[in-house]
């Protein structure tokens, strides 16, 4: 196991996670917009926010709609990013349980409600994410009665200091067996080396013809050169939040990166990608500035 350095024992591994609650209310108050609008349906994730003050936004229209607006107003892309990823998870879920895999990890789950959204059928769901934040997440299921729809198992692992390859297994994942794994919304919050070595990980877990699904933030807002206000903005906010930003990539870096761990890309979205492949009958809403990209991969048989 590797040690932490001191740069990442700064990080308060005591809290469940912030920005994965920001990400929680953003998809809940979607829900109160009609659904010719709505960027996203996930009508589980209001029982999962966690900051009061967070649920209190997310329980009335006007204000919902408001805050929505005030927060793209201040991030723009961050919104339209988040909640038009949830489709390519979903329906990479649909995809692999359709292609008879059994097993899916959602890495950095944070307060994702794809067990409860969606029918699992015989596939067991692992839920990986630090330990605070699972605890936090399975109070609220508890408290909100939430039963998922299959075998959900909640895995805690803290990227930085341990090892997926060791703590799946534990957990009952079979690596000889296929897989799908979801790892949204987290790769740019880890140090180059905890992506990378949580990539070789991934590389060793998973069976040749199991699926990845990934995003990451482009290089130019972690070095500051980004041309989008929001992004700048949303690395300061971040980082105030204790969980900066600190690994970003471009099109090129991320897929050369994906293939020099086993992956081939089979799909490279960006924003503008998500918002026409999966945006609503009405448009998307809010703004599109491009920051973020969106990977589709399968594990290459290996040589
Ligand atoms: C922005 S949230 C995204 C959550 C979720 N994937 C979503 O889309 O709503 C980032 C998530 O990554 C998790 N995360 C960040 N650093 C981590 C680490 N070192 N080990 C495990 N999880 C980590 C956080 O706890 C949090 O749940």
């Amino acid at each position: 196991m590797r040690a932490r350095s001191p740069r990442d024992l700064s990080r308060p591994r005591y809290k469940a996670s912030a920005t994965a609650d920001v990400n929680a209310v953003e998809r809940a108050g979607e829900m109160h917009h009609p659904p010719s609008q709505r960027l996203v349906t996930d009508p589980f994730a209001r029982h999962l926010v966690q900051s009061p003050v967070f649920r209190l936004l997310a329980a009335s229209g006007p204000v919902a709609r408001f805050s929505l607006r005030t927060f793209d107003r201040f991030y723009g892309g961050n919104h339209a990013h988040v909640t038009l990823r949830t489709h390519a998870h979903s329906e990479q879920v649909r995809l692999a349980l359709a292609d008879g895999i059994d097993q899916v990890v959602v890495l950095g789950a944070g307060y994702d409600s794809t067990a409860f959204r969606m029918d699992l059928g015989a596939a067991t769901l692992f839920d990986v994410d630090t330990a605070p934040t699972q605890r936090a997440k399975q109070a609220a299921i508890a408290r909100a009665g939430l039963k998922p729809t299959g075998a959900v198992v909640y895995v805690d692992c803290d990227f930085e200091s341990q090892r997926p390859s060791t703590r799946l297994p534990e957990h009952g994942f079979d690596p000889s067996r296929r897989s799908l794994v979801v790892w949204l919304g987290v790769m740019y919050y880890l140090t180059e080396p905890a992506a990378t070595q949580t990539l070789s990980e991934l590389a060793a877990l998973m069976a040749p013809g199991s699926r990845l699904l990934a995003d990451y933030i482009d290089a130019a807002v972690i070095d500051g050169t980004t041309p989008h206000p929001g992004a700048r903005r949303s690395f300061r906010s971040v980082k105030r939040r204790g969980e900066a930003l600190r690994f970003g990539l471009t099109p090129e870096t991320a897929e050369r990166l994906l293939r020099e761990h086993g992956f081939a890309v089979t799909d490279s979205l960006r924003l503008g990608d998500l918002a026409a492949r999966y945006g609503p009958p009405d448009g998307v809403w809010c703004k599109l500035d491009d920051w973020f990209g969106t990977l589709v991969a399968e594990r290459a048989a290996q040589a």
